[in-house]
């Protein structure tokens, strides 16, 4: 019995995750899986009517699933901050989800803003710490409302963090190409370089004492990984070279906050929000699935939202529990489905969130 805890969340949040769940009852079908959803009323509403965001115990209880898929948090009737500390983060920290894997990949089909790129020239991974840096929250104010207040926020990592996720980070390089055959490169992918690579993206020149810390960890984990090359690419660089030359990343780690703002430019390299999923790993603990993008209010309520980032979210989360051929299903599915609405766009303006889920369960 896989058990999931599932946190529907605010916004678009729960159309969304009821479509990954039809996939999901689909893929345990197929492959005589047997899953038990437990429904986590967790959100902005609920912290609306009581006041009440995550408290330590609710935390605690989050303990005994095997995973966790979420929808969104955020609330437009609530003060930014609020309810994604309390309870998005709180969770993120709480549980010592120290990885957020992102994974880029243009699916054939799938219209991308840059000219000339397709399918094989978008397909990596960027793996965000998100556990330390800015995130942490410390800093404060002093002489507030006077013309003299001041405001600190300060970026923190310890040796021990940044270590475990580039640690992380060269195993999932590893894995990624030398221990799945159907991600095995080519000759002439391996002659060209750019993939088997890990790429610390950071900010050296300027964030000097930050940075350090990863590059020394980088230098030392990289001489037990001979087969994975390594590069640094200051953060405003990558700006430009995730447009210009996405092909030459493979595997990319950064902190915190670079990978929160990157990832949202990659979302939009590999065709939007609406179909870049996510995890937030503990590798040894309890991870939470859900897709990059927010809770659309705009969108809410109209079955329009695109529920493809939190169905390929579920891939990631039975990927990460193991179940390798049912993460695949769900995949090929997903590519199944884009191409059919691709032929179909012409006659047809639009897919609602169900049809889209639908589809993709009976796809599967
Ligand atoms: C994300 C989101 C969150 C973050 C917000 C909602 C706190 O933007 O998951 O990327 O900054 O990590
Ligand atoms: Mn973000």
């Amino acid at each position: 019995m896989i058990k999931i805890g599932v946190i529907d969340g605010d916004g678009t949040g729960p159309e969304v995750v009821a479509e990954t769940l039809k996939v999901l009852v689909a893929v345990a079908s197929k492959f005589s899986l047997s899953l038990e959803f437990t429904h986590l009323p967790y959100n902005g509403s609920r912290y609306l009517k009581e006041g009440k965001t995550l408290d330590d115990a609710e935390l605690e209880d989050l303990k005994c699933f095997d995973a966790l898929l979420l929808g969104a948090i955020g609330h437009v009737d609530i003060k930014p901050g609020i309810v994604e500390k309390g309870i998005l983060l709180k969770i993120r920290f709480g549980l010592d989800q120290y990885i957020n894997l992102r994974p880029v990949k243009l699916y054939p089909n799938v219209e991308t803003p840059i000219k000339n790129k397709g399918p094989k020239d978008i397909d990596y991974v960027i793996i965000r710490e998100n556990s330390g840096g800015l995130y942490t929250g410390a800093g404060g104010t002093s002489m507030k409302n006077t013309p003299y207040e001041v405001a600190t926020q300060s970026m923190i990592y310890s040796y021990h963090q940044v270590k475990r996720c580039v640690l992380y980070a060269f195993e999932y390089a590893r894995k990624r190409h030398l221990e799945s055959p159907w991600k095995g490169l080519t000759e002439s992918e391996l002659e060209q370089g750019f993939k088997g690579k890990l790429t610390l993206c950071g900010k050296s020149n300027v964030l000097t004492y930050v940075f350090d810390l990863w590059e020394r960890a980088v230098s030392e984990l990289e001489k037990k990984y001979p087969e994975i090359k390594t590069d640094y690419v200051h953060v405003d660089a990558m700006c430009i070279y995730m447009i210009e030359c996405p092909e030459r990343f493979d595997v990319i780690v950064t902190e915190n906050l670079f990978g929160d703002i990157i990832t949202d430019l990659a979302a939009v390299t590999q065709g939007g929000l609406g179909i870049s999923p996510g995890g937030n790993i503990n590798p040894t603990g309890v991870s939470m699935f859900e897709p990059i993008g927010g809770t659309a209010p705009l969108f809410t309520g109209k079955n329009q939202i695109n529920p493809l980032a939190s169905i390929l979210s579920a891939q990631l989360m039975l990927a990460h529990l193991g179940y390798s051929e049912a993460a695949q299903a769900i995949e090929l599915a997903v590519m199944a489905v884009i191409k059919k609405m691709d032929s179909m766009a012409a006659a047809k303006m639009g897919f609602s969130t169900t049809e889209i889920g639908t589809m993709v369960a009976q796809c599967v």
